[in-house]
């Protein structure tokens, strides 16, 4: 077994929740939290978040919630979220919500096992297929039940499962769910997968197309001839690049060819989308079989009508996107590259999501401030969305962005590079080490 420790991601909350500090005992100042309503919490559960929480919460984030920073303002500029092609509110979708509204009289709130063939959810999922160019798909309430739910699924003690170590938290929650074994192995690096497949056998490999904290592309060709050369099964999950890569929006792996030869596609619709639900692909033979075995679809309640309607008109606006997914791409290469010649270490990704990694809590935030006072919102990650000493700030970039909006951008990462002095973290110095070693 690998003795890689994954470096967990998740996405949408940078909770808290990393090792004790040290110095801290599980009986050591215990906090009284006082409770106005209800009967206490236990010892055993106030001496945990003593012992796990309290030291980072008062000395480390200076007792406020550690994602909380300023509120923005009307001119802020806004790199914290995922509506990568700027959808949100385009009158298109937003009408075809509305008129579901208005119109559709006989909803059922149930879970989506319920929905026949030829249904709202069921047309939804058919267009999908179609765009992705997959068997079929199954629609899910979030990117997360969908990795969770689909890994619970085909995976099994007996499965070992290959998974990169910077995938997306639910794909290791999903792993969880199904009782197999998992095995990590270096991000990114198809070699380090090669060599551990033959110690385990053959089973499912697990990648991300595009990393959620670092926007690090996958190589995802490399990564498929090897499940395919390993006789394994390979689940690419794409939220970050369906919609905004590939040929209207297809995704990497469409643009790349690979669709045929990878087994699942899972994707968060939270992303491009801008919406709330998930899918996943599936070989057509799989689907009563998914249905009837998936928790997340059979115990939680679908995605309601007018949901549906708006990302089915997401859906065509997105197919329609090209010029949105081309300024994207300016704006990416732009940005990237002035940040790099400010002395900014980003090299580990390449694409639209940048992460600005501080290292430690305290110097994430002391970033975080930095720019939040001169108008730039990005999100703060910590643990347990990176590892502990690998916290920063993430910027994401939309299509419509303004070249006054990046030129204010950059102006800002010049002005308070003196200050933050990126090319003294961590990462600059691996990253510098790297490019050394392959020089
Ligand atoms: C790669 C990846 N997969 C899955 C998810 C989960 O998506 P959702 O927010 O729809 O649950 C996210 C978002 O956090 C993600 O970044």
């Amino acid at each position: 077994m690998t003795t890689l420790s994954p470096i967990r991601n998740i996405d949408s909350v940078a909770a808290a929740a990393g090792p004790a500090p040290t110095g801290v005992t599980p009986t050591a100042g215990v906090p009284k939290i006082p409770s106005a309503r209800g009967p206490g919490l236990s010892a055993h559960l106030r001496q945990r978040i003593a012992r796990d929480f309290h030291a980072r919460w008062s000395e480390e984030w200076g007792s406020k919630f550690v994602t909380h920073g300023r509120v923005p303002g009307r001119d802020a500029i806004r790199l914290d979220g995922n509506d990568y092609l700027a959808v949100t509110g385009d009158p298109r979708i937003v009408q075809a919500q509305i008129d579901n509204l208005r119109c559709n009289h006989d909803t059922v709130t149930q879970s989506s096992v319920f929905h026949l063939a030829g249904s709202p959810t069921h047309q939804f999922e058919v267009a999908l297929a179609d765009w992705v160019g997959a068997d079929s798909v199954l629609l899910c309430q979030s990117g997360y039940t969908a990795n969770l739910g689909l890994l619970q699924v085909v995976a099994d003690p007996q499965t070992p499962v290959y998974i990169d170590s910077l995938a997306h938290m639910s794909l290791w929650e999903g792993v969880r769910a199904s009782g197999a074994t998992a095995h990590a192995f270096r991000h990114n690096d198809p070699g380090h997968l090669a060599r551990m497949i033959p110690r385990h056998g053959p089973g499912l490999v697990v990648v991300d197309s595009v990393y959620s904290t670092t926007g690090a592309l996958c190589p995802l060709p490399e990564m498929v001839k090897i499940a395919q050369d390993h006789g394994c099964m390979i689940l690419v999950d794409e939220s970050h690049s369906l919609g905004t890569h590939g040929p209207q929006g297809r995704g990497l792996c469409a643009q790349w060819g690979l669709t045929d030869r990878v087994h699942f596609i899972t994707a968060s619709l939270a992303k491009a989308f801008a919406g709330r639900a998930g899918f996943f692909t599936m070989p057509e033979e799989l689907r009563y079989y998914l249905m009837c075995h998936s928790f997340p679809s059979i115990f939680s309640s679908s995605l309601l009508p007018h949901e549906i309607a708006g990302l089915a008109a997401t859906l065509q606006v997105l197919r329609g996107a090209d010029d949105a997914r081309g300024r994207l791409q300016q704006h990416t290469v732009r940005l990237r590259t002035r940040l790099t010649q400010l002395g900014y270490p980003i090299a580990h990704g390449s694409e639209q999501i940048i992460a600005l990694e501080a290292g430690s809590e305290v110097d994430t935030l002391a970033l975080r401030d930095a720019l939040e006072a001169r108008g730039v919102f990005g999100a703060v990650f910590v643990a347990p969305a990176t590892a502990r000493q690998r916290a920063m700030v993430r910027l994401t970039l939309n299509a419509a962005l303004t070249d006054a909006e990046l030129n204010h951008v950059e102006a800002v990462a010049a002005e308070i590079a003196p200050q933050v002095r990126p090319w003294e973290w961590a990462i600059a110095r691996r990253q510098g080490r790297q490019t050394s070693a392959t020089a």
